[in-house]
């Protein structure tokens, strides 16, 4: 794989099994260039968090992330290898794929239970599969689908800048979103769903994903005043509010726990970390990579 650069745009040639390939340089998930990736089996894996893309189509294999690169044509001609490339393409390098949009004489309805990533990209895929009935996302948030795990890096984060799709896009494909809905009963014989607020939804086809909530801790003093889980934006800003010059202990030495440690470092009077582990990480990344951590800190 390697960078080239056409009009100070990049993008990533690639030759694999004596074939070229030319698709957009930067990993659609957090930007990370795909260059320093695993080329592997027809895709390009990016090193951060191991989105993957069809090095012949530019379409995402893997997640996370919803979209996928550009992809421009190669061709080979008098031992030069030719690559044709818009500058808008080079600009965008991500690529939105074609969706349709609903028709109203399509009645079936398709519900999704969960405001999180996976009932969005269901409903983008049902759209890119041309779809073209209802599609309900019915979250107990009070916010459009969002991307959850920045919240421990940056806990002053506004709702805005997190979001996986801006509301136009909803509006534009026919994706209807219900906030503030909690589910707590499915019928499957009648085929509706009930919700918190005493109102319910007929549905043909029904995905649950309704994702993880924060392990809370059990011990005595759990539930007193200042003792916060992370889940959502607003506890993100509360904690972020109240940890100014304080003694803050938290509790879980993993990503989550470490992420929001590095947020408060410089921001609350003391930070102390309590593990069940020996060193930080030590669980998902072993006691060696822990250590050496342990010993930046
Ligand atoms: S930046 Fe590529 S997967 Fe996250």
């Amino acid at each position: 794989m390697r960078e080239f650069e056409v009009e100070n745009q990049k993008l990533l040639l690639i030759k694999s099994n004596g074939e070229f390939s030319a698709i957009g340089h930067l990993c659609t998930h957090y930007g990370a260039p795909l260059v320093k990736g695993v080329l592997s089996n027809g895709k390009v894996r990016c090193a951060r968090h191991g989105a993957c893309f069809n090095i012949k189509t530019g379409d995402i294999e893997e997640y996370p992330t919803l979209d996928g690169v550009q992809c421009y044509p190669v061709k080979v001609q008098n031992g030069k290898v030719i690559i044709s490339a818009s500058a808008k393409a080079l600009e965008a390098n991500r690529r939105i794929k074609t969706m349709v949009t609903p028709s109203p004489s399509i009645k079936t309805v398709i519900l999704l239970i969960g405001g999180g990533p996976a009932s969005l990209i269901c409903a983008e895929t049902l759209r890119q599969e041309f779809y073209a009935g209802r599609i309900i996302i019915a979250t107990k948030e009070q916010h459009l689908p969002y991307d959850r795990t920045k919240l421990s890096k940056n806990l002053d984060i506004s709702i805005e800048s997190i979001l996986l799709r801006k509301s136009e896009f909803y509006s534009t494909y026919g994706i209807e979103v219900l906030t503030n809905k909690e589910a707590i009963s499915v019928n499957t014989g009648k085929r509706r769903v009930g919700f918190k607020d005493g109102t319910s939804q007929q549905y043909d086809y029904l995905l649950i994903a309704t994702g993880c909530i924060p392990r809370k801790l059990s011990c005595p003093g759990a539930d007193l005043e200042n003792v916060f889980s992370l889940y959502a934006p607003e506890d993100a800003n509360k904690i972020h509010e109240l940890s100014n010059e304080k003694d803050v202990v938290i509790v879980g030495s993993s990503f989550i726990g470490m992420e929001i440690t590095w947020y408060l470092i410089n921001k609350a009077k003391s930070v102390s970390v309590i593990g069940t582990s020996k060193v930080p990480f030590q669980d998902v990344l072993g006691k060696d990579v822990g250590t050496a951590i342990m010993k930046l800190s």
